[in-house]
């Protein structure tokens, strides 16, 4: 469905929270469920990746009774899951996609893994080349879903350097590599998220890292409630919001506070945002805490390509956020932006300039040239943004009605659900949502 956008609200304090984090969801049910028994997962995310990862794991045989946000979790075993499941429907989700054909070999699982048009364009090679020289048996595979998965004659552990920095290559051979024999070593030259190991280790799992090496060996691991913190990258398109804004103030409460999660207040605070975190302790060894934003002024900063990902995730929105900051922003080497959910590079380029905004995008960086006047720019009229069904475009875009005059057509807003539940009604406390 459209969403039409117009103007801000302004003075506002706004005490707030979000839904769980998406890549906690997603390892609170595909790791969470390895060991056999009963538990609790508080505050899931139920977005749609999410609620496909829900769908996969009861396809393999978990019972799992969700009452709100709350799941109450009965696994066999990741042994004793179905062995022979005809299909498995990934949808959008390319976490689900990643971590579960790390678990599908470590449980030699015969299956058929598909996803929906845009995952289905996604690389894929990436986690299964590693995969096969554990020993999973891929078939007929073209490097993109579907795939199909026969049974194998065990996994053995690997000692694999990440040719791209993704934590859900990471993660797909972590979870492998736990459920085969020997230890398995992953290095990545360029950090990424470490949930995986932060929940293996939780649950009880040999998992060490020393420098850029973590390794994993199979290890007696038992179940536990998860209690899921909110999610920095839905809070980012609140905290943007609140920073374009006119004399907001905005708290929000219990969010992640992983390192490799809030590079992007760093960033912001580089760029002159106001911003203060109140650490408040950890959760399933994942810090949380609040985060205490006020309207600012902001300037144009340059972003080396070793941070992008971590950073990932919040790009779309920090384009947005760039456009209305004194100077340029160069993003350094964001290739990767383009085989995410749709090709952000070009989602964002196109969209900015729509709105009569400047970005361009060459050598593989992003570049946008502020506009930083007082107020409101002069784009008027409406200004139609074209989302590619990409959840981070629409919200990302959304964010423009804090600055323009004019009013923002958001061509699929439903398509924010991936990722973010409900998202209507949190941005409605910045933004007027019209008929
Ligand atoms: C995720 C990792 C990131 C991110 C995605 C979630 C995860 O992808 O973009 O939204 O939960 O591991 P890559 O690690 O593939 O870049």
């Amino acid at each position: 469905m459209k969403a039409v956008i117009k103007g801000c609200k302004a003075n506002f304090d706004i005490i707030t929270t979000v839904p769980g984090d998406k890549s906690i969801s997603h390892r609170s049910l595909i790791i969470g469920t390895i060991p056999k028994g009963v538990y609790t997962i508080e505050n899931y995310a139920m977005s749609e990746d999410c609620k496909t990862t829900i769908e996969v794991l009861k396809s393999l045989g978990v019972s799992i009774v969700s009452h709100e946000n709350k799941l109450l979790v009965n696994s066999p075993g990741v042994y004793e899951f179905h062995k022979d499941v005809e299909i498995l429907d990934c949808k959008n989700s390319g976490t689900t996609a990643r971590l579960i054909s790390g678990l599908i070999c470590g449980a030699n699982i015969k299956t058929k893994l598909i996803g929906d048009e845009s995952l289905s364009k996604r690389p894929m090679g990436r986690v299964i080349d590693p995969l096969e020289v554990m020993g999973g048996n891929i078939y007929d595979f073209k490097g993109t879903l579907p795939i199909r998965f026969e049974k194998n004659r065990g996994l053995t552990s690997i000692e694999y350097e990440l040719p791209v920095p993704s934590a859900q290559v990471k993660s797909a051979v972590l979870i492998a590599g736990f459920l085969s024999n020997g230890v398995t070593k992953v290095i990545e030259p360029i950090p990424t998220r470490d949930h995986t190991e932060n929940l293996f280790k939780f649950l009880g799992a040999r998992v060490e890292k020393c420098g850029d090496k973590i390794s994993i060996e199979n290890s007696p691991i038992i179940c536990k409630d998860i209690i899921v913190p909110a999610d920095p990258s839905s809070a980012s398109f609140l905290i943007c919001a609140a920073l374009l804004g006119h004399n907001i103030k905005l708290t929000v409460q219990n969010v992640l506070l992983n390192e490799s999660r809030k590079t992007y207040i760093d960033i912001l605070k580089a760029m002159g945002a106001s911003i203060e975190i109140v650490g408040k302790g950890i959760v399933n060894n994942e810090p949380v805490g609040d985060l205490v934003v006020y309207s600012s002024e902001l300037k144009g900063v340059k972003i080396e390509h070793h941070i992008i990902p971590s950073i990932i995730d919040e790009i779309p929105v920090l384009s947005v956020v760039a456009a209305f900051a004194a100077g340029e922003t160069v993003f350094q080497g964001v290739e990767e932006l383009k085989v995410k959910e749709s090709d952000r590079v070009e989602g964002i380029v196109k969209n900015l300039r729509k709105a009569n905004l400047k970005a361009t995008y060459s050598n593989n960086n992003l570049i946008i040239q502020g506009f930083h006047v007082e107020g409101e720019t002069s784009t008027e009229g409406s200004v139609s943004i074209e989302t590619n069904n990409d959840h981070r475009i629409a919200m990302a875009f959304a964010i423009l009605a804090m600055k323009l005059k004019a009013t923002i057509i958001i061509d699929n807003w439903d398509c924010s659900e991936i990722s973010f539940p409900d998202s209507k009604t949190y941005f409605s406390k910045f933004m007027n949502f019209m008929k």
